[in-house]
């Protein structure tokens, strides 16, 4: 299970000041569940998904992974979550299967996990047509379905996606909320963030928007509906957002 309590982060920026891109945000999210947290262009998902891996230490407030705690053991954190950045490198010149090999290595992983982690991986996100050839000569629907493969490799718990289909046609980006959903129905904790609604629509068991670094709403999609008065999730991401 993921908990965050309070997470702010405060930049300092030079020109602007001082920027609170996640400002006190709270939400759980259980095993099996499919948590979205949407917000526009700044609202601070990066920022709040990169504190929840540890990537980026909270200026105050806690976020917890399986019980443990991000500040204090961010290294047991590291082994049970998978994260998904939105500028994930891939190695140009090796293939899907020889980079998915390479970071099961590094995990730890024996060669014969390894194999049937990639197969199994490929086959949820249609990768074999193009498992040998270089990263450098993928579209970037095939790239991101490589960064997703890497991220999950070790077959972590816990799973954060930042934005994993933006930019991509409808094909891919089916494929991919279909892999979250999957997930999730194999009981992991997932997370992502969009600002797609009928993404969220689809697949989310509980959403968050986030705006200027709050977190307004929480709970199911039809929660949200019937605390903004909306019809739909857009009008009432609107609602929240655009006032
Ligand atoms: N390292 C940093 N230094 C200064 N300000 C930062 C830093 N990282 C993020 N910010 C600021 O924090 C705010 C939130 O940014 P963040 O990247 O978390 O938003 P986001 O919701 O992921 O946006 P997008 O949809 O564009 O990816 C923005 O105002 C951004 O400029
Ligand atoms: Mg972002």
């Amino acid at each position: 299970m993921i908990i965050a309590d309070g997470l702010t982060k405060v930049f300092r920026d030079r020109k602007r000041g001082e920027v609170r891109a996640a400002d006190g945000v709270s939400f759980t999210c259980q095993p099996g569940e499919v948590y979205g947290l949407l917000g526009p262009n700044g609202a601070g998902k990066t920022t709040t998904l990169r504190m929840l891996s540890t990537a980026l230490r909270p200026t105050s407030g806690t976020a917890s992974v399986n019980g443990l705690d991000v500040v204090k053991e961010p290294q047991r954190v590291r082994s049970q979550i998978g994260f998904l950045s939105g500028n994930t490198g891939l190695y140009a010149r090796l293939s899907p299967k020889e980079m998915i090999t390479y970071f099961g290595k590094l995990y730890g992983m024996s060669g014969s996990r390894i194999s049937e982690r990639m197969t199994k991986l490929f086959d949820m996100l249609e990768m074999h047509d193009f498992a040998g050839s270089r990263n450098d000569k993928l579209s970037s629907g095939m790239k991101q379905k490589v960064s997703i493969a890497r991220s999950v490799v070790h077959d972590p718990p816990a799973m954060v996606f930042d934005e994993p289909t933006t930019g991509l046609d409808v094909m891919s980006s089916r494929t991919i909320v279909q892999f979250i959903r999957q997930c999730a129905d194999e009981g992991k904790t997932v997370i992502f963030s969009t600002h797609i609604m009928s993404e969220a629509m689809r697949l989310c068991d509980k959403v968050g928007i986030l705006h200027k670094g709050k977190l307004y709403t929480g709970g199911s999609v039809n929660e949200i509906l019937q605390k903004t008065g909306a019809g739909n999730l857009e009008d009432a991401f609107m609602k929240i957002v655009g006032e």
